[in-house]
């Protein structure tokens, strides 16, 4: 048997969550054979909440689990931690852009990102959830300046797997058999689902070439760039199973290789097809030995530019936006939260979620 490895989840006690911890446990992320020790985090008036979750997650007696602690303070839950799932922030509601979130949430991933600069594991894969996903997570990084900012990504596999689904029940193909499918720039409005790289599986037919140009542009990219508000319009609660789902693929991937296909992920931009450096943007890359590389050597048409140059412009005003809670790397060693200087933990052991 493995050693057990560190997850830290927040915003635990919440809607994606309570799909994502069940997936963790059953070891969909790491596979069959890793043990794990859950680390949660939520605010201090979800403790209740997350106690229950916790009960439910003992009473499944997942024999991966060897270990489940609580915590209200990230300087606790992201203790030692391998790898940390930043769900933890406020969703939209009917009407609101995902905009609207920068603010109230930009500061909880300055906090986090100083904790998990203090206190996690230096070799740490962390993926920021938690919307505005991308901006997030270029805060979360750049208040962790002792870590490296390519183990930091933001999630736009929930784009990806929205694609593939969608072009799948279009084309009548299992999407498990579409290749190439990849989701540029901003997990919003403006990100740009691409299909001209999508092939199925032996056949060596660009799919682009058959596929109705039309439908492309008018039905699905709109359909791919608004299908958070279309569930939650339907649902009345953003999505939460299939965003724990994408989570699970994300990491999986990142973690154990993605087999040679391309998914999407948020990245720091090297300045790969002349998007501005160090934005945290989705790019098409092939994830193996527990790395991701972008994907470099695909061909991009004018429509794909001019797509790709306006969600990196909408990233560039929201780093704009929050320029203030992006400290340069001396300011935030200074700024970083210390062991000494934090509070005793509020940590429950498992013989206490009984
Ligand atoms: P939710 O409201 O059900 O749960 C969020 C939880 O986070 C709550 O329990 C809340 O108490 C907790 N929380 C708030 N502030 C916290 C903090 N500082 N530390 C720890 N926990 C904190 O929301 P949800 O449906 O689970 O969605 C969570 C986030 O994920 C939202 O921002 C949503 O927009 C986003 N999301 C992103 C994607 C994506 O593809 N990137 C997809 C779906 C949802
Ligand atoms: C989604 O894409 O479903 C989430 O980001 C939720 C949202 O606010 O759109």
């Amino acid at each position: 048997m493995k050693q057990p490895v560190r997850i830290a989840v927040t915003g635990a006690a919440g809607n994606i969550s309570y799909s994502l911890l069940f997936k963790l446990a059953a070891g969909e992320l790491l596979g069959p054979d890793q043990p794990v020790i859950l680390q949660l985090l939520e605010i201090p008036q979800a403790m209740n909440k997350l106690t229950g979750v916790a009960k439910e997650l003992q009473d499944c007696a997942f024999p991966l689990v060897h270990g489940i602690s609580l915590h209200d303070h990230p300087m606790d839950a992201f203790r030692h931690v391998n790898y940390a799932l930043l769900v933890g922030s406020r969703p939209r509601t009917k009407g609101m852009e995902r905009a609207d979130l920068l603010e109230s949430n930009a500061k909880i991933f300055s906090e986090q990102g100083r904790a998990l600069n203090a206190v996690a594991s230096h070799d740490i894969k962390a993926l920021v959830v938690g919307n505005p996903a991308n901006t997030n997570c270029l805060i979360l990084a750049r208040n962790a300046p002792d870590i490296h900012p390519s183990q930091f990504s933001s999630m736009i596999r929930l784009d990806h797997n929205r694609s593939k689904g969608i072009l799948g029940g279009k084309l009548g193909i299992n999407p498990a058999d579409l290749e190439g499918v990849c989701v540029w720039g901003n997990h919003s409005p403006t990100m740009y689902p691409d299909l001209h790289h999508a092939y199925v599986l032996e056949d060596d037919e660009p799919i682009i070439k058959h596929l109705d140009q039309n439908w492309y542009h008018q039905e699905f990219t709109p359909k791919i760039q608004k299908r958070g508000a279309e569930i939650i319009e339907w649902r009345g609660l953003s999505s939460a199973a299939s965003a724990a789902q994408a989570a699970i693929d994300h990491m999986h991937d990142w973690v154990l290789g993605s087999d040679g296909s391309i998914v999407s992920m948020g990245v720091i931009s090297d300045g790969s097809y002349g998007i501005a450096k160090g934005i945290y943007y989705g790019f098409p890359v092939i994830c193996e030995f527990g790395r991701y590389q972008i994907v470099r050597n695909l061909s991009i048409n004018d429509y794909g530019l001019s797509m790709m140059k306006n969600t990196e412009k909408e990233l560039l005003d929201e780093r704009q936006a929050v320029a203030h809670l992006l400290p340069e790397e001396t300011e935030a060693l200074m700024d970083g939260v210390s062991f000494e200087e934090h509070r005793d933990p509020i940590y429950y052991r498992a013989d206490q979620i009984c």
